[in-house]
């Protein structure tokens, strides 16, 4: 059965909360052929959100292709990355041009029809016919066009990863991608902030200037509290006061707003049938639906916001090894101005000087590079807080952080 609160992959389109505004922003985009490139931190919705959007651009007629670059390291793997891309359209005269394509190339065309696979035989292809079947699959919304007049919005998701596949690769694109005119219109998507500003932002950079910033944000705190409200009250399971302080500590996060929706909604399930989550061993795990023998009774379990806390302490438990490996890349600097930071303390104060032992001028070094990567703060921009505070992108990295001392 589908999760009531999915929180482990992208989700569907009637299941967004807002993203209004974004999904407005990139129909415009796309009927003006403006290229966007989509920059949020991981796990915000990227994916889904332009999942959502390709669907609506379908239903208007146009053609969409997805590709994932994800841990892309060569430009063979580029290429089949977009060759399944192009193999889930479903259009037997594209299947016969990717056929054709392979058979010349020496690559195979899965028999499920999803796309190329990469064997060892193609892993070992020149340079040469790699570029040449880089260029062709490429320009492949071009010979569509030819064909159809059908314009492609072709969307590259990680794309920061191409570049792990070859340094010059962003080049390769543009010298093709520039030439596309209204076959395609292009979406850049990138998990990392300050990697994706970089390429396309620095002069030097092929693709410098050539599409729209479109950033994510944290979800509206008031959107999330009605719409989970109302998905709750379709389910027919009342939250009582839990729902609100759950909203509020997860921030707008929009993975982790989901994921603590999920948990709150399991433990309604399991009091139902006089079982628990909470009060448990840390290694019990969620899912079970035996409520086991150290379950509290009945009239011990929290509500509101002691259920709120129980929970944020059981996501915690669960994405606590995640944490540990984000914490254990940090430089001392790094942990220093994140663990100031957590604590409410100026991250380069005196406090935060005394604390860590280092320089004034290391945190300072430190905090910018922490803001630049923007992987686990970013400054507020809007809302109540004065102008350059600092929010930590992951809630639950915050509170981890933040009593990582407590901890065995
Ligand atoms: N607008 C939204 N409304 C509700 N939940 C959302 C929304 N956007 C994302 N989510 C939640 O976040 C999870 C991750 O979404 P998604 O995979 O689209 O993010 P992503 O930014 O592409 O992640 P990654 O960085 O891992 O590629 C989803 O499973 C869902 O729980
Ligand atoms: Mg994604």
């Amino acid at each position: 059965m589908p999760r009531a609160f999915p929180f482990e992959t992208p989700i569907a389109a009637d299941a967004l909360i807002d993203r209004r505004e974004e999904l407005h922003r990139l129909h415009l985009a796309a009927t003006d052929g403006a290229h966007v490139r989509l920059a949020g931190p991981r796990r915000y919705g990227k994916t889904s959100l332009l999942l959502a959007h390709e669907r609506s651009l379908q239903q208007t007629g146009w053609r969409t292709v997805h590709v994932d670059f994800y841990g892309v390291t060569s430009l063979v793997e580029v290429c089949a990355r977009i060759a399944t891309a192009y193999g889930r359209l479903r259009d037997t005269k594209v299947r016969s041009h990717l056929t054709a394509l392979g058979s010349r190339l020496g690559l195979t065309l899965g028999t499920a029809g999803i796309g190329m696979t990469v064997g060892p035989r193609q892993a070992q292809l020149s340079q040469e016919s790699a570029l040449t079947a880089a260029a062709e699959l490429l320009d492949l919304p071009l010979r569509l066009f030819e064909r159809d007049r059908v314009s492609t919005l072709v969307v590259f998701d990680e794309f920061q990863d191409l570049l792990s596949a070859g340094s010059t690769l962003d080049g390769l694109l543009r010298s093709h991608v520039q030439y596309h005119g209204d076959a395609a219109t292009y979406i850049y998507a990138g998990s990392q902030p300050s990697m994706m500003r970089r390429l396309f932002t620095d002069r030097e950079r092929p693709l410098y200037g050539q599409a729209e910033p479109l950033e994510l944000f944290p979800l509206p705190l008031d959107e999330v509290l009605v719409e989970l409200s109302d998905r709750f009250a379709a389910l027919g399971r009342d939250p009582g006061e839990a729902l609100e302080p759950l909203v509020v500590a997860t921030a707008g996060h929009p993975q982790r707003t989901m994921l603590l929706a999920h948990l709150l909604h399991r433990e309604l399930e399991l009091r139902e049938s006089g079982g628990t989550a909470l009060g448990r061993s840390e290694s019990s795990h969620l899912d079970s639906q035996d409520a086991g023998d150290g379950a509290p009774a009945a009239d011990d379990r929290p509500d509101g916001l002691a259920l709120a806390d129980a929970l944020v302490d059981l996501a915690l438990t669960q994405t606590s090894e995640a944490h540990h490996a984000n914490w254990d890349q940090l430089s001392s600097g790094k942990k220093a101005v994140l663990a100031a930071l957590a604590d409410g303390i100026r991250p380069t104060g005196s406090r935060a000087t005394e604390r860590s032992g280092l320089t004034r001028g290391a945190l300072q070094s430190a905090l910018r590079d922490v803001a630049r990567e923007g992987q686990h703060v970013s400054r507020i921009v809007t809302g109540p807080a004065p102008a350059g505070h600092w929010r930590f992108v992951d809630p639950l990295f915050a509170s981890w952080v933040s009593r990582r001392g407590q901890r065995g």
